[in-house]
């Protein structure tokens, strides 16, 4: 059974890959990956907000641990606190390259790093060129511009999305994907647009840190944070209705728990799955049990290689498109067959 493939381009043993989050965040963690089976990992994202709370943190004791602030001159002016800001990016970046290039010495499946900004566009280039130079496979650019931002229009939220995407795919040579998010107002629309970008991916879709509330101590506190298998559902229908709608690789990310979910997404016509949630509940050990169960189908199914079914039930393949984009719960499914209410 031959599970290989491409993803952007990049060659991959198998179509699995080890989704962005703490269990990709050290090089120990991406060896265990590799030797249960991970086709490729994608790293924790260096994350531009964390630098930001480091900030407020390191200025506390700024003074104390690193002396009168130096004057940080890189226009002619000289400004003390950008230099502090200076102090904490290169330190969270070096850990970052070093981190990257730690993997690339130690691991042979493809190791693509992560970069999550929400503002400051400017670090964003930065950060993309120096872990092209650490050795990264590729990047993943894990953005957004959070839908409850009343100050700026749809528009600008929008146009900030392709012009941070132009910079960075003219600023570095490994392929780059772009981690969604699915509050978009016209999603199918703007995935194709995005897609028509120098883009050779795009991650459908990130997952997001929701509050809950306590009713007992009316606090609010973090609801949960690993997704559940029925999240499945929302990457799915879109992998679907996007796999001949768009001009580059897709990825399906959130509910990916098992072998058959990794099966329905490659149906679908996604050109991997990322895993995340299900890697933290049942252990990396797992993707053994999940590519096994890919294998067992593909035997049962006579199908040699991914290619002979990547797509087959994506909507432009399917003889019934319209079921794709069916949103509500009508009588009328009632009668049909395989659906039951
Ligand atoms: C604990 C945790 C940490 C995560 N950290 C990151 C991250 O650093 N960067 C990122 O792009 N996504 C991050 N994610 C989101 C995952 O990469 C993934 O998109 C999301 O969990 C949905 O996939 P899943 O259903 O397989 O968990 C994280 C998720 C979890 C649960």
């Amino acid at each position: 059974m031959d599970l290989s493939t491409t993803y952007m381009g990049i060659p991959i043993k198998n179509p699995i890959i080890a989704g962005s989050s703490g269990l990709t965040g050290s090089v120990e963690k991406v060896k265990t990956l590799e030797s249960c089976g991970a086709g490729a990992v994608v790293l924790k994202s260096i994350f531009q907000e964390e630098i930001m709370y480091e900030y407020a943190d390191f200025m506390k004791t700024a003074k104390e641990q690193h002396g009168a602030p130096q004057y940080f001159d890189y226009d002619g002016r000289k400004n003390p606190i950008e230099y502090y800001d200076y102090v904490i990016r290169e330190k969270n970046l070096q850990k970052y390259i070093t981190l990257i290039e730690e993997c690339k010495k130690t691991v042979s499946i493809p190791v693509m790093a992560s970069i999550n900004c929400f503002f400051h566009s400017a670090d964003w280039l930065s950060f993309a060129t120096h872990l092209e130079s650490a050795g990264a496979d590729a990047l993943e650019l894990n953005m957004f511009f959070p839908p409850t931002d009343f100050k700026h229009t749809r528009e600008a939220k929008e146009a900030l999305y392709f012009e941070i995407v132009d910079k960075i795919t003219q600023a570095v040579s490994i392929p780059v994907a772009l981690k969604i998010s699915p509050y978009f107002t016209d999603l199918g629309p703007m995935i194709q647009r995005l897609s028509n970008t120098d883009i050779k991916g795009l991650v459908l879709f990130n997952r997001f840190f929701s509050p809950d509330f306590d009713i007992h101590t009316m606090e609010v506190k973090p609801s949960f944070v690993f997704s559940t298998p029925s999240d499945l559902a929302m990457s799915l229908r879109w992998i679907a209705v996007m796999a001949e709608k768009v001009a580059c690789d897709l990825a399906a990310s959130t509910g990916v728990h098992d072998g058959t979910a990794v099966i329905k997404q490659l149906l679908a016509g996604a050109d991997a799955v990322q895993v995340v949630s299900s890697l933290y509940k049942n252990g990396p050990e797992y993707l053994k049990e999940m590519l096994g169960d890919l294998e067992k189908w593909m035997a049962k199914k006579k199908f040699r290689r991914l290619s002979n079914f990547k797509g087959k039930m994506s909507q432009d393949k399917s003889t019934d498109p319209a079921i794709y984009e069916r949103a509500q719960f009508m009588r009328y499914f009632g009668g049909k067959k395989n659906v039951t209410l």
